[in-house]
């Protein structure tokens, strides 16, 4: 079992061949935390891991000892108030107004495979072999509530997902204030933050910076994982690159609020948090109910953050996306938004189709505007039916002509909102998130619905299956272009308004789960005006997501790079969108527009009708390029090269998973003159085996060992400007390499 428990040291090892986690009950029965990282022998006692000493200015558990005292002590889910001065994991408001809580063990269960957290987002595996579950109970006599903490550590990745859920055994009410997912004391501080920040337009840039004494923390409280931080960060070790040296990640499978927190105290003793932001946060936890945390994802690599990724990728790809579309090569898409917008008619649809079709794209994304009266942006939402006037063949007619061309069809919801020129808002008023006799704020002129209802869910839900029933519909992009404001639901009393914000989110997860059931083909993308909710929680239901409004190829290699640190690139919807770019202006090569896209769910967003054929004709290459190397670009092992965050040459990599072939991205921003040699190191290759390089499909570069791209590096010094015109600004390669036998001499 790679879950052991000491009975003489009180202690758990959670291990496979690659990590190590150890808890231990402490003297007062709570639970300690001894060593996340780098698997470690199997030892009974590691008991001088408690560091029990005297501190001035202390207090202490037990009477007559001056050396235990949990503010010294590394926990494992933390109150506050007691002796522990630092940031709690929980904290539960009782009747009486006290905070203070006493958690001890109970008992434990250890058993083979993982169990589903009902109505939330969570990884999951195909068989018991592949993972070891720990849960162990704590109880607070006093309150009555049990702990249950739960651990699942996988046979076969450096990762363990824990959650928590609270049971109120009592009879009377409490108010859960703090209820988070992870808690972890590292033993120092000697680590430098990552975090993935930006905005609409500019998700998932990386920032760094060294952890320093104090709060250090990220989170969001717009009812969504949002564009400006993400739900994940990594702590590295100062000198940790991307292919050596330590570094943990913790991603959070949840989609709405969040915090994701450090605190490093006065003996360099890092408390990493991550759960639901307590912020306006509350649930009451009412007799006989439970309360289950959402999913935290932990993985530690001693080799890099290349590594470190590839962790989170593979498990996400493989035991957390789900069904039908999961290990599928995903369709080649064109989308009507930036083509059209609004304005647009079944023939010029068809016309779109008709010549995507030609090039070899494989499925046809009808975006907004379809429905209701959604000829512009402030009405429609909320009423998903077609609009005869626009579709007079209804999306029945419309997806069989592109069922007939030989194409799939995709049809653009925006299922959680509403604007108040609609019927559903007309008939249904009460039906949005506001406050009651307070000003209720729009956002694109729409209105949230209130998901915390089931009803309202259900009414949104008999909408959608009458669409999806009548016209033949295999995709579906789920948009959400709007935060919570004026938080609050008429269907809840005063004391349980702090639940809103995650039944919301519940109720996304509920109605998304219905429509997977009963459309298991169905190919879900979401968007939330591009990447703001971009996260493990989505992953779960739709398997790939709208990275960023932001279509520019320049752009788009600071936000998918960012991306990838966290999430797979099977996941990041990219498409070619028009040059000048609809968001910046920029012109850019459709070369690098293809080159940076290829590395995702990738897809064309632009007008074909008003390409030349000779741009027609380099768009056929592209696609079948993608369709050539599909499985590679989206589901092969990636390595990031070059930072854009860093300078001007940016760099990734995708390695198949035998390592038969290899795919190089290669960005060169602006262009140089009479530039430096240069030269990229490949990692990931196989040592001996010889691989014939191409510089682009049909150009020979060259035959090299793996060890040689490795420690050699390939060449990529380009003729400077003003000798040879063939760089630009915004120049791409992409090296292409297969395996071509062994070296004989
Ligand atoms: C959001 C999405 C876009 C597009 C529009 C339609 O902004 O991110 O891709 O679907 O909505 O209104």
């Amino acid at each position: 079992m790679p879950i052991t428990y000491n009975e003489q040291s009180r202690e758990f090892h959670l291990y496979n061949n690659k990590i190590s986690y150890l808890i231990k009950i402490l003297a007062n029965e709570q639970l300690g935390q001894l060593y996340f990282g780098k698997r470690i022998p199997n030892r009974k006692n590691h008991n001088y891991l408690v560091e029990n000493t005297y501190r001035p200015v202390t207090s202490y558990v037990f009477d007559d000892d001056y050396s235990f005292s949990l503010g010294n002590v590394k926990q494992e889910y933390p109150a506050y108030g007691t002796t522990d001065q630092r940031r709690p994991a929980l904290d539960i408001k009782q009747p009486n107004g006290s905070r203070i809580t006493d958690f001890k063990y109970v008992s434990h269960k250890i058993y083979a495979g993982k169990r589903k957290l009902t109505g939330l987002p969570a990884t999951y595996v195909e068989n018991e072999s592949e993972a070891t579950t720990l849960e162990i109970n704590l109880y607070d006599e006093l309150i009555q509530v049990t702990l249950c903490l739960q651990y699942t550590i996988f046979e076969n990745s450096a990762a363990i997902a824990r959650s928590v859920k609270f049971s109120n055994d009592s009879d009377q009410k409490y108010q859960l204030k703090t209820a988070l997912s992870l808690n972890l004391d590292l033993p120092d501080a000697n680590y430098e933050w990552l975090q993935f920040s930006g905005a609409w337009g500019r998700e998932r840039h990386l920032h760094k910076t060294p952890l320093r004494p104090g709060i250090q923390a990220i989170n969001s409280a717009r009812g969504a994982s949002s564009h400006m931080q993400n739900p994940f960060v990594i702590l590295k070790r100062p000198f940790t690159t991307e292919e050596q040296g330590e570094a943990l990640g913790v991603s959070f499978v949840y989609s709405g609020n969040f915090l994701a927190q450090a605190e490093v105290d006065e003996y360099s003793v890092t408390r990493l948090q991550i759960g639901i932001d307590p912020f306006q946060f509350s649930w009451c936890l009412k007799p006989n109910e439970t309360f289950q945390t959402p999913e935290a994802i932990l993985a530690y690599t001693s080799e890099g953050l290349n590594q470190l990724s590839q962790t989170f990728q593979k498990l996400y790809t493989t035991r957390l996306a789900r069904g039908y579309w999961r290990d599928k090569e995903r369709p080649i898409l064109i989308n009507n938004w930036e083509a059209t917008y609004f304005d647009f008619t079944e023939e010029k649809l068809l016309s779109i189709a008709k010549k995507a079709k030609e090039l070899g794209i494989e499925l046809f994304v009808l975006d907004d505007g379809w429905f209701g009266e959604r000829t512009k942006e402030t009405a429609g939402l909320g009423d998903w039916y077609v609009n005869r006037n626009r579709l007079r063949n209804g999306i029945s007619g419309l997806s069989r002509k592109i069922h007939d061309l030989g194409m799939m069809f995709g049809l653009w919801f925006e299922p959680e909102m509403v604007n108040k020129d609609s019927d559903l808002y007309r008939n249904h008023p009460d039906y949005i998130i506001e406050t009651p006799k307070r000003h209720a704020s729009h956002g694109r002129k729409q209105y949230v619905l209130d998901f915390s209802r089931k009803e309202v869910v259900d009414n949104i839900y008999e909408q959608l299956v009458k669409i999806l029933d009548e016209g033949e519909i295999d995709y579906i992009k789920w948009d959400m272009n709007r935060n919570i404001t004026e938080c609050y639901s008429i269907a809840y009393p005063p004391e349980q308004q702090g639940e809103i914000m995650h039944r919301y989110i519940l109720g996304v997860y509920d109605l998304y789960e219905r429509l997977i059931e009963r459309y298991p083909k169905i190919l879900f993308e979401s968007c939330a005006s591009g990447g703001g909710r971009f996260d493990a929680g989505m992953l779960y239901y739709a398997p790939q997501a709208w990275t960023s409004d932001d279509s520019d190829a320049i752009e788009r290699l600071k936000i998918q790079y960012g991306t990838s640190f966290g999430y797979p690139q099977s996941m990041m919807g990219a498409h070619v969108s028009a040059s000048p770019n609809e968001q910046l202006g920029r012109n850019t090569p459709l070369k690098i527009r293809g080159d940076v896209a290829f590395f995702g769910a990738f897809g064309y967003e632009l007008d074909l009708d008003k390409l030349s054929s000779t741009k027609l004709a380099s768009i056929k290459k592209q696609i079948e390029l993608m369709k050539k190397y599909r499985s590679i670009f989206q589901y092969g092992t990636f390595y990031r090269l070059k930072s854009p965050f860093e300078g001007n040459i940016v760099s990734w990599m995708v390695v198949s998973e035998d390592k038969s072939q290899a795919i190089v991205g290669y960005y060169k921003i602006l262009n140089d003159v009479n530039c430096e040699y240069r030269r990229l190191y490949l990692p990931g290759l196989e040592a001996d085996t010889l691989y014939n390089v191409q510089e682009e499909l049909g150009s020979y570069l060259g035959n090299f060992t793996g060890d040689e791209l490795a420690n050699i590096g390939l060449v990529t010094t380009d003729a400077s400007a003003g000798q040879n015109q063939e760089t630009t600004d915004f120049y791409s390669k992409l090296f292409i390499l297969e395996r071509c036998g062994e070296l004989s001499d």
